[in-house]
């Protein structure tokens, strides 16, 4: 299972990378402008900024909704580092765009996916990665982990390739259920990485060995 980082902090990225766990980073609109990037010049220069600390994939979202805007800015993220994979939205023209960069052997991220047809598309258009986003779903009482296993059992039947990337992670169970149904990546905070790290018992066990070392030394 690889593990994204979904963030657009800086520290928190170089933080995963140097934990040795991570296999790249998701960013979005609402990411940039948390930490305070925006204007295009500036979004420009902390994608490459992100992808000089990570060895690996590194989405980075077109902002445009139309065919011809997102053909070109993609072409112009694409251009700025063999790790940009261009995150489209799941609409009509963003579908056709993924089909448009897949064919080009340029790497996508379909993203905002909640529902099963969604993904079968993205599938379909030859998405690198496609992004259910289960938080979301979860906020609005619906199972966003029985939509992972939907999409599971329909990219399995047909053999597609596009990457199950579990998005909208908000904690460390989230990470577990997706372990278990057979999602290809999972994207979340730092928070919910390191919380797979936790147990009283490592902790308990630790003390007492270190204790019990000191006694014979
Ligand atoms: C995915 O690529 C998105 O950036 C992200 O996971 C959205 O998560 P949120 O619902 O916590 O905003």
């Amino acid at each position: 299972m690889k593990f994204f980082i979904d963030t657009a902090n800086l520290d928190q990225i170089k933080e995963a990378q140097e934990f040795g766990i991570l296999d790249g980073v998701t960013t979005n609109p609402s990411l940039m402008a948390k930490e305070g990037i925006t204007g295009a010049e500036n979004i420009i220069n902390h994608y490459k900024t992100i992808c000089d600390i990570v060895d690996g994939d590194v989405s980075a979202e077109v902002i445009a909704t139309d065919f011809d805007g997102m053909v070109r800015e993609g072409e112009s993220l694409a251009a700025l580092n063999p790790q940009i994979v261009v995150k489209l939205p799941m609409i009509a023209d963003g579908v056709k765009a993924c089909k448009y960069f897949s064919d080009k052997g340029i790497k996508t991220n379909m993203t905002l996916v909640f529902s099963a047809g969604q993904a079968l598309l993205a599938a379909k258009a030859g998405a690198t990665y496609m992004s259910p986003f289960i938080g979301r779903l979860d906020d609005i009482s619906t199972d966003g982990l029985g939509l992972i296993s939907e999409i599971r059992l329909i990219y399995d039947n047909y053999g597609y390739e596009t990457q199950i990337l579990a998005a909208s992670v908000r904690h460390t169970m989230h990470i577990m259920d997706c372990a278990k149904i057979g999602a290809d990546v999972m994207t979340g905070p730092l928070s919910a990485i390191k919380g797979l790290l936790k147990h009283p018992l490592t902790d308990i066990g630790l003390a007492q060995f270190l204790a019990d070392y000191k006694k014979g030394n």
